[in-house]
């Protein structure tokens, strides 16, 4: 069985980034997958950011940060995963698309013929179960493996045995999670898993709160953090999300439980089609200073 002391990485984004990042400062070796043009550059920059600030805060050595910054490589080639050796296990973590992550998860099982090699993805809401089908007759080593933004604060991992999942896999899974430094809990393979089945309908009811008129959006923040104790407000949480993600999970929750009542707010939906995505694009619910 394999010793899992290289993990690959698809997608340089915000998530696979963070996952990237964390899987450094545990002292795995990392090879990161990205052809998007730029993506490598801003990924290194986030890196250093975020390295430096836990630095700042007494939580890394700076000799660690530079090692954990040492032991990740980038490849703008899905081949180049296997540049001087391959990886032993692969979390993915590319754009929300079934089909994309398909294509790439039936190319892994083929990259990857040894069974001992996981392919884990990091999607939101996405069916595991649809996507292990894509690694055919390997589909027992396809797993989710839902990490939170921002991953290096983020405590939890969120493990999703899809129906094919071998067991072992399963407990290789939080095996791994534990290494690097996160709280692994199990959920199984229905839409939204846990995390997002009851995160999103709160995100999504704030915005018919704000619709409605029931209070401005600072106001419905304001009453959750200082009410709730929540470390955002579920507006401004939106935001840091995506709101074109927030968007995506609820069509998933609506098509994967055959319910209704997941639609996403028209008001939501209104900011997306505006281009006002959140923090990505400067302005969301609220507005964001360039960086
Ligand atoms: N790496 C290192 N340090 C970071 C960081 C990162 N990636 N991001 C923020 N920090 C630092 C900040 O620089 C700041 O440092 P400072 O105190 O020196 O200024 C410190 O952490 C605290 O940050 P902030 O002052 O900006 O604000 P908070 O105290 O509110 O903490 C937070 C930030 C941890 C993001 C907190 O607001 C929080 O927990 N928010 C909720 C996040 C959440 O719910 N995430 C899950 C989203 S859902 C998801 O990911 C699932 C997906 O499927 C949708």
């Amino acid at each position: 069985m394999s010793s899992s002391n290289t993990i690959g990485i698809l997608g340089a984004g915000q998530m696979g980034g963070g996952i990237a990042q964390v899987a450094a400062v545990a002292g795995f070796t990392v090879k990161v997958f990205d052809a998007f043009p730029g993506s490598v550059d801003k990924c290194k920059a986030v890196h250093k950011k975020s390295l430096g600030k836990l630095v700042e805060k007494g939580k890394l050595q700076q000799a660690d940060a530079d090692a954990a910054t040492a032991r990740i490589s980038f490849t703008d080639k899905l081949e180049g995963l296997s540049d001087g050796g391959g990886c032993d296990w692969i979390v993915e973590a590319v754009v929300e698309d079934a089909k994309v992550k398909k294509d790439l998860f039936s190319k892994l099982a083929a990259m990857y013929p040894d069974e001992s090699v996981v392919l884990a993805t990091n999607t939101s809401s996405i069916s595991i179960t649809d996507i292990a089908t894509a690694a055919g007759k390997t589909a027992s080593r396809v797993v989710g493996m839902h990490f939170f933004n921002p991953v290096p604060l983020m405590q939890l991992v969120e493990v999703i045995p899809a129906i094919q999942t071998s067991p072992a896999v399963t407990e290789r899974t939080i095996a791994l999670a534990t290494k690097m430094g996160k709280t692994p809990l199990k959920a199984n393979d229905r839409a939204g898993f846990v995390s997002n089945r009851v995160l999103m309908p709160m995100i999504n009811e704030a915005f018919y709160a704000w619709m409605e008129g029931v209070a401005d959006p600072e106001a419905i923040d304001g009453i959750m953090k200082l009410g709730c104790n929540f470390p955002m407000g579920p507006l401004r949480l939106a935001d840091f999300i995506g709101l074109d993600t927030c968007v995506h999970i609820m069509n998933v929750l609506a098509d994967g439980l055959n319910n209704d009542r997941y639609r996403a707010c028209p008001l939501l939906k209104q900011l997306v089609t505006a281009g006002r995505l959140g923090d990505k694009t400067g302005r969301g619910v609220f507005e964001y200073p360039a960086k």
